[in-house]
């Protein structure tokens, strides 16, 4: 980007600067303020509000390229071509805009999570489709900037719409998808642009995010199970016969236990798997949960995290939230690494996870995640479960792992809770 500033700065008219020097400030404080602050939770948002900027100036870019380019009296090299590439960049930027909005206030809470399921959507879809490939032809064969800009400017507010709607369709499970779905788009929109302006440094730069966004989408539907096609399709964890804990209520009994107890058995056991997830991240546990950790393996306990690929809200969140920690990496597993080991382990302790170690995904294919692999807790001889209540997780789906035989649920804050814990085992 810093390339592309300079670039940029060096080949205008000075008498420019003054005007250039005065927004990049601006939005370079704006930029450094909101990023700094951001909690880490809250980083899918700030990432889908950026992703409707770059769409917005896809839009912007390419307005303003069409009114300049082709005012009256101008001659334009290849106008066929520029015309595509205008017609194209702005359709992808306003899609991009408006569902990076939706999705901005999905995440944020402004709106519910929950999928809009309008009849016939996907008609609907394909309809706004059909109409705007037809603008795309009127603008094209439009003799003059007068006529063209009408076609162009009904398509911007059409796929705007389609951006909306769409976005507005995919339930709140899926929006890690969506916003690096829409990251990629954000990416094609930036090379869309880059074509527009003849600007090869935008094509490469828009190209490569556009792809490994795409690429990230992908990994993220390969860790839930999903395919591509079937979230982007939207819907997911609502109607469509499998409502969330409609149909298979777990029945039970659940058995809870306190933090002092909890730090008995937890000093008792030879072997410990912690399960992290998205409430060890809310509650800011993990200081304390490393000192925790360290006295298990000061007193001889083996102890060892088992890292979901969806744990959290961002791909590798755990992660990050347990190197903040100091915790060891040696200690840390991925899935597929560990999940034969619960079987000869004395407890599996989840801390503010759900979704991650929901056996229905398993057992039950009504789910609305079922298929999607989780972390086997329940197969250690106990499994302390805590978190503060009997809520379901992000995916909206009830867990029949609180009703086992051999779960026992720690209810409170996991930072006051790991606390009390940590109180009792240095008593
Ligand atoms: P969740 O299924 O969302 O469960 C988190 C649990 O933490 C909740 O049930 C909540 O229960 C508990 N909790 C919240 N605040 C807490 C606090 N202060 N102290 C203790 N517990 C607290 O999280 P997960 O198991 O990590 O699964 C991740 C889910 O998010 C999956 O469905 C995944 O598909 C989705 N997702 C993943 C990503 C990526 S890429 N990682 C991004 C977005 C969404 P209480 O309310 O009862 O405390």
């Amino acid at each position: 980007m810093l390339i592309a500033l300079a670039a940029t700065a060096a080949a205008m008219d000075p008498s420019g600067w003054p005007v250039l020097g005065g927004v990049l400030i601006a939005g370079a404080l704006i930029g450094a303020m909101v990023a700094s602050r951001v909690q880490m939770t809250s980083m899918p948002e700030l990432v889908a509000i950026l992703h409707s900027f770059v769409g917005l100036a896809a839009v912007l870019v390419g307005f303003g390229t069409y009114l300049d380019k082709f005012a009256a009296g101008k001659a334009v090299e290849d106008p066929g071509i520029l015309l595509i590439e205008i017609f194209i960049g702005v359709c992808i930027g306003s899609i991009t805009f408006t569902g990076s909005v939706i999705a901005f206030l999905k995440l944020k809470g402004s709106i519910s999570g929950k999928p809009l399921m309008l009849p016939a959507r996907h008609m609907i879809n394909i309809i706004m489709l059909l109409i705007t490939i037809g603008l795309g032809v009127a603008f094209f064969i439009s003799p003059d900037v007068q006529s063209g800009q009408w076609p162009l400017l009904v398509a911007t507010i059409l796929t705007g719409i389609l951006g909306i709607h769409f976005i507005m369709a995919i339930g709140g499970a899926d929006m890690p998808v969506v916003v690096s779905m829409l990251n990629s788009y954000s990416g094609w929109a930036a090379a869309a642009a880059g074509f527009m302006l003849s600007n090869d440094l935008l094509i490469i730069t828009g190209a490569l995010v556009g792809s490994s966004g795409a690429i990230l989408s992908y990994i993220m539907c390969r860790g839930m199970n999903r395919s591509f096609i079937s979230v982007m399709l939207g819907g997911f964890g609502t109607e469509g016969g499998s409502t969330a804990s409609a149909d298979s209520q777990p029945a039970g009994e659940v058995r809870s236990i306190d933090a002092a107890s909890t730090a008995d058995m937890l000093k008792q056991a030879k072997k410990v798997i912690i399960v992290p997830g998205y409430g060890l991240a809310v509650a800011q546990a993990q200081h304390s949960l490393a000192e925790v950790v360290k006295i298990l393996k000061e007193g001889g306990t083996e102890v060892k995290f088992a890292i979901h690929p969806v744990a959290g809200r961002l791909p590798g969140h755990m992660n990050v939230l347990l190197a903040e920690a100091n915790i060891p990496y040696d200690i840390v597993f991925e899935m597929e690494e560990i999940n034969d080991e619960f079987a000869g382990t004395d407890i599996s302790w989840v801390i503010g996870a759900n979704d991650i170690v929901n056996p229905s995904a398993l057992d039950d294919p009504n789910s609305p995640i079922a298929g999607m692999p989780v972390l086997h807790v329940w197969e250690a001889r106990n499994t302390v479960v805590m978190k503060r209540s009997m809520a379901s997780g992000y995916a909206g789906v009830d867990n029949p792992l609180f009703y086992k035989d051999n779960t026992l649920m720690l209810f409170g804050d996991a930072k006051k809770v790991v606390d009390e814990i940590l109180t009792a085992m240095r008593g």
